[in-house]
């Protein structure tokens, strides 16, 4: 029986992309070179994104820090950039110093909303803590030392596994 359009789509492999911003201590990072794995996508700054690319993808994961209760500044730049799609699939990750789901939830809104506004589907959310030396807390060590540890790599592996 021939298979219809929608059917080859389906048996074709999904094509991902993340798009990461991470520079404080790398924590995010860790959590994009798992995803990575998992989706087998590639890894690009928001600096190497040509807005117009994005379509070529299945499935885009961005993701970086929290600073200052917001997705890095580079991120939402480039969402306001982006074409409008038509109901295409995306995630959101990020690190943090403070997490919990309202805190996910919180920091996650307005990259969430302007994504949503050019017409991504936001499948699911990540987040995890990160070592943080911001501030005042360098003269302390840090809050979070080791984080991400092992089981946050583990969380991120299962999520990745659920949500392809
Ligand atoms: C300038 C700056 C601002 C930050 N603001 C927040 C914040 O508002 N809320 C929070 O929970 N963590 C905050 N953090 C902690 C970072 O989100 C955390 O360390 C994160 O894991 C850094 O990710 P990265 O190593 O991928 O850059 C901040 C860190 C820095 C350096």
């Amino acid at each position: 029986m021939e298979k219809n359009d929608n059917e080859i789509k389906d048996s074709l492999p999904k094509k991902s992309l993340l798009v990461l911003y991470s520079y404080h201590h790398q924590n995010t990072e860790q959590i994009a070179k798992v995803f990575s794995e998992v989706l087998d996508a590639e890894i690009k700054t928001p600096q190497q994104i040509n807005p117009e690319e994005l379509q070529e993808y299945d499935l885009v994961g961005f993701g970086s820090g929290i600073y200052s209760a917001k997705h890095d500044e580079s991120l939402l730049e480039l969402a306001d950039d982006l074409p409008e799609v038509n109901n295409k699939n995306a995630f959101l990750f990020s690190t943090a110093g403070i997490t919990g789901e309202s805190k996910k939830t919180k920091d996650h809104r307005t990259l969430r909303e302007k994504l949503e506004s050019k017409g991504y589907n936001i499948i699911d959310e990540f987040q995890c803590k990160g070592f943080n030396t911001n501030s005042f807390l360098r003269l302390f060590g840090g809050m979070n030392k080791g984080r991400p540890n092992a089981k946050d790599l583990k969380n991120a592996e299962k999520f990745a596994v659920k949500i392809t």
